[in-house]
């Protein structure tokens, strides 16, 4: 892996020393452990969501906070390592196009239909897929199961929740409003709960597209693996997308993010259409990634 210099100017002005060797070792920690690949340019955003955990910890220096993850394999600082670092962006009905495409297929094959959304951060996504598979099928209990997965501990907990600002869903139709959410009053008032019925679609499940041994068991319908492959090298991109082909039926649609262009890393899957994906049946086998260095990141 090629990584540049990096230079962390304190100036006196910060309330920790971060130096260049600090950010170094965090990049490639977070490298290997959730394969994110850091730019020189996130160095104020490592500074800044990092030193909150030297707050809570009570620790001094990053000097020291890092040779103490270092020294414990199994301490439960990784895990808020790791959701420090994360970067959790999501909305309900993000990059719409997708889930008339996701109705129309759910509807041409009929139930029982498994989707397994891979980084599905606060949930929206995963209630987005449910509230379009209820649509489709016109029912509140349709034949569908979904399976939400991500990295961070704390999304997940915010996902199996289910509770958002109202500002969250303010511009959902308000038919789709009125059927899937329940409005809180009281102390509730200003958020909204989806309803349990959606829940009940969807089992979440920690999960580190980088670890072998996934928890999860196809075969697929769809997966939605959307805005988190931009944060993965090509190499690491590759090795993700040849472990999904197995794991999809043979008609399975792949859902990628806008800025994710899947052809270059694998030749598993072939266009069907803007950023969604299917398998390349009687292909050539699944091409290696290039082991090459960095080709982008964030
Ligand atoms: C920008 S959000 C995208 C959320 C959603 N898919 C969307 O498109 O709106 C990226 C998510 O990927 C998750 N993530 C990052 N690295 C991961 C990894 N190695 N394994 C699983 N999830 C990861 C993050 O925790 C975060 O919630």
């Amino acid at each position: 892996m090629a990584l540049g210099p990096a230079s962390v100017k304190n100036e006196g002005t910060k309330e920790f020393d971060f130096t260049a060797r600090d950010f170094e070792r965090v990049r490639s920690l977070i490298y290997r452990r959730a394969g994110i690949a850091l730019a020189d340019s996130k160095q104020e955003m490592v500074y800044s969501r990092l030193a909150r955990r030297l707050r809570a910890t009570g620790i001094r220096s990053f000097q020291q906070y890092l040779d103490q993850l270092e020294s414990h394999a199994d301490s439960p600082e990784w895990e808020a390592f790791t959701n420090a670092l994360t970067t959790n962006l999501t909305a309900f009905f993000r990059e719409a196009h997708h889930f008339p495409i996701l109705a129309e297929h759910a509807r041409k094959k009929g139930g029982p239909l498994t989707v397994w959304c891979s980084a599905s951060s606060t949930g929206e996504e995963p209630y987005s897929i449910a509230i379009t598979l209820c649509e489709a099928f016109n029912s509140l209990t349709p034949p569908v199961q979904i399976i939400a997965t991500d990295i961070d501990t704390n999304v997940l907990n915010t996902a199996a929740h289910g509770v958002y600002p109202f500002e969250r869903v303010e511009k959902l139709e308000p038919e789709r409003l009125r059927k899937f959410f329940l409005k809180g009053r009281g102390e509730q008032e200003g958020l909204v709960r989806v309803r349990p019925e959606l829940r009940q679609l969807i089992t979440f499940k920690q999960l580190n597209l980088l670890e072998g041994g996934w928890p999860v068991q196809g075969p697929f319908d769809a997966i939605f693996c959307r805005n988190v492959m931009i944060y993965f090298d090509k190499p690491t991109q590759g090795k993700i997308l040849s472990r999904f082909a197995p794991l999809m039926k043979p008609d399975a649609l792949l859902f990628a993010g806008h800025s994710e262009n899947f052809l270059y890393v694998s030749n598993a899957f072939k266009l069907r259409g803007k950023t969604v994906y299917e398998l390349n049946q009687g292909g050539a086998p699944v091409r290696p990634a290039n082991p090459g260095k960095l080709e982008k990141m964030l």
